[in-house]
This record gives structure tokens, sequence and C-alpha cells, in this order.
């Protein structure tokens, strides 16, 4: 989903919230201690953020179990010739995550956008209602032949088979090049539309609404042991696209279509988020049909109007608690993953101030508030945090010193 899209969602949503009066959600204590759980806090990261900004890389170690690439392993970074793979950053983002004992959260395998040029904007000729069948022409070599091979889908559109080879064999090659290292994927990324139907994408319109099942019969195939989710915004809560996907599930259970999980993307904002029992509530219908749930992209907008006796921050924290105690009540519930780490790098601007960390790194009561929802982070993962500080960043040069030697972030994986 672009900005602009979460924009206009976030918009609707607080003109809700306004003409349903003040319903300011009361603060609600955390559970109890002995009901708390271990559930990994994860978040998007950056490679780029990671080289750069020492604040940035010590917020993350310090505070964070897992992360999810936030731009690395979408097929626009990882095929962006077609056959042609580059792994050289996203290696060195899976890299650091391995050293440093971080599960690695993959996104995204097939999603209608952050696509390569030469996939998408195909089909010119269907629009115009001209539907001239797709043309298959012999592979010519060099730049010549490419071009005209891409014009030709540009006017016709892809052959179903051939673009159904093009997603699996896609999604065989990163998974089995990141098998080992990379144990859950986002198979499929936002395949509802909001009325419930499969979202428009180049995937649905030359594939049909069978390339989620391809996608995931091909995930399991290349990787058996990774764990396969569907991952979706504003499903949050009851309503049409939350059935759509309900019964998306439903279709696949039946014919044996492997999948794990459910990502609940949980982009919000403070004028319209979800109270907890309501997302327990989703959380649960998907637990109930034997599927693991997680929280993938949360962030919380806090700007837009003035509303008099809004403390913004206060609101924040509540709707980051009422999401972060719902997955501790709910055991199908596994990782809770906020879309970044510090305002000043939120994908919809600094503006929003969506995140746990403010744009200096000071901790924000949302924080608080997510932490308080699980167990503390010493008594869970004391493992990885204590190899995590045996690692030293040297300044400046990228690369990391432990035990005596150094590896540079930039060298490729092993
Ligand atoms: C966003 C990234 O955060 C941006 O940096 C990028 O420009 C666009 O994509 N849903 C998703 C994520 O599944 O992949 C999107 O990430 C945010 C919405």
């Amino acid at each position: 989903m672009g900005p602009c899209r979460v924009l206009r969602r976030i918009g609707v949503l607080a003109v809700l919230a306004l003409l349903a009066g003040p319903q300011v959600a009361s603060a609600q204590a955390a559970p109890p201690k002995e009901t708390l759980r271990a559930v990994p806090l994860g978040t998007a990261v950056r490679l780029s953020a990671l080289r750069d900004d020492t604040r940035y890389r010590d917020t993350f170690l310090r505070e964070f179990d897992s992360l999810t690439p936030e731009n690395e392993l979408k097929m626009a970074a990882l095929q962006p010739r077609r056959g042609q793979f580059d792994f050289t950053t996203a290696d060195a983002l899976v890299d650091f995550a391995r050293r440093n004992g971080r599960p690695v959260h993959g996104h995204a395998l097939v999603w209608g956008l952050a696509l390569p040029p030469w996939v998408i904007d195909h089909g010119a000729s269907d629009e115009i209602g001209l539907r001239l069948p797709p043309i298959v022409l012999p592979a010519l070599p060099g730049a010549l032949g490419k071009g005209l091979a891409n014009s030709a889908t540009v006017l016709t559109g892809w052959r179903r088979d051939e673009l159904l080879s093009i997603m699996t064999t896609h999604i065989r090659t990163v998974m089995r090049h990141f098998a080992g290292d990379v144990a859950e994927w986002d198979v499929v990324n936002e395949p509802m539309a909001d009325d419930g139907g499969p979202s428009p994408s180049v995937w649905r319109r030359f594939i049909g609404p069978d390339y989620v099942e391809h996608a995931l019969r091909a995930a399991r195939a290349a990787d058996p042991k990774a764990k396969l989710f569907i991952n979706e915004y504003g499903v949050e809560a009851p309503g049409r696209k939350l059935e759509g996907l309900v019964e998306l599930v439903r279709d696949l259970q039946k014919r044996d279509v492997p999948l794990d999980g459910i990502g609940l993307q949980m982009h919000s904002h403070i004028l319209g988020f979800h109270d907890q029992a309501t997302l327990e509530g989703t959380m649960r219908r998907f637990a109930a049909m034997g599927l693991e749930v997680q929280v993938t992209e949360m962030d919380v907008g806090t700007s837009l109007l003035n509303v008099a006796g809004l403390d913004r921050l206060t609101r924040q924290a509540e709707a980051y608690g009422a999401a972060a105690r719902a997955c501790n009540a709910v055991a199908a519930c596994q990782r809770f993953t906020t879309w970044g780490i510090t305002d000043r790098l939120s994908w919809i601007g600094v503006g929003e101030a969506p995140l746990l960390f403010d744009a200096a790194y000071k901790p924000k009561p949302a924080f608080a508030a997510v932490r308080n929802a699980f167990a503390p982070r010493m008594e869970r993962a004391a493992a990885p945090a204590r190899q995590a500080r045996r690692w030293r960043w040297r300044a400046g040069t990228g690369a990391r010193c432990g035990w005596g030697s150094c590896s540079g972030l930039r060298a490729g994986r092993r």
C-alpha cells in the first residue's frame, strides 16, 4: 500500500472516529505479570540506516528481538531485471541479523507493489478494450531483444503460464537462497480488496485469483521448513475485507494449500484504532483455524486534526497497548513487529510520529505500553541479547568486531 493510500485510509478512520464522538479509550492496566508471555518484539529495518546511524543500530540491538527487511527483500530489489537476481543488499542485512542472533521475517515474495518495471504496466491494449492475445517473441539476444519483449507485454499483457512461471521461479530462487537464514515469509502480501474480493494486481490480472494458491504451494516446495504467511492490512476488525480473507483461508485449507499464519499489518491512527477486545476477536478467529498470527507492521499515526483535550502520545500508547495486550492474550500471536524504529525514518513521514521512539531515539509512552504487555525482555531473550553485546561496531567502517576478529557488513553471506 502506498503512503497516499495509507493517509487516505487514515483520513477516513479519523472522520469516522469524529462522527462517533469523543470515544477516547481509557488507559488500561497491564495484564498481571504471571499472564505475560515472551512475545518477540520485531521491527522493520533498513540496511542503509543500520550502516549510517549508530543510534539506529544501537536502539535496534538494545530493544528489538527480530527484524523485517523494510524493502530489501521485495521483488523490485531482488530481481531488477528478468532472470537476474541481485542479493547484495539483502545478503548484507540477513547477515547482520544472523550474526546478531535476530530472526528475520521475510517480506514479501508476491505483492502487487514494489515490482520491477519489467513486471508492471502490462496489458495496454487490454485497458482500451482491444484485448489482443499475448504475443510471444522468440528470445532475441541483447538489449534490443529485451526491449522488444517488454514492449510486446506492455501492449498485450502476460500469458498466464509465462507470468506463473516468473512468479514461482522468483519464489523458489529467493527462498532457496535464504533457506536456513529466513525461517518465515510473507508469501503473498495484501491479496484482499476492501470489498472482500481479490485486490487488483498484475498477478491477479494475468494469472487469476488462484495465484495465491500457486504462490503458497511453490513456497512450501522451495523451503519445506519455512513458515508461510499471508500478510494484510485493514483486516484487524470485522468487516467485508476480514470476511473475504477468512473465506480465502477456508478455501485454501479445504484444498490442502499450505499456510501457517496470518500477518495483521496494523497500520493505524490515534483517531480510529481498535480496542483490545476487537483485536483479540480477530486473532482468535485465525487461531481457531489452526494458524499463527503476527502483528507485522504496526504504526500509529498522530497527525491530522486538532482535537481538543487529546494528548497524542497518551492516545498513541493506548493504541499500541491495546494491540500488544491482545497479542499477549492470544497464544497464537507469536510476534509483534512495528514498521520502523524511529519517527525520523517512518515511511509515512516524521510528522505522523507513528513509532515507539521519537526522532531523537527517545522512547515514547507507546514503547512502555508495548513492553508492559509482554514479559520483560531479559527473562526471555537472554541468549541473543548476550550475543549481541559481544559484538561491537567499529564506527564508520561498517565492520563488526568481536572475539578478536572483525567482519565487514559489506561482505556477502557465507
Ligand atoms: C513500505 C516501505 O516502508 C517504504 O519504505 C516503501 O517506500 C513502500 O513500502 N505495507 C507493506 C510494506 O506491506 O511493504 C510497506 O512498506 C508499507 C505498507
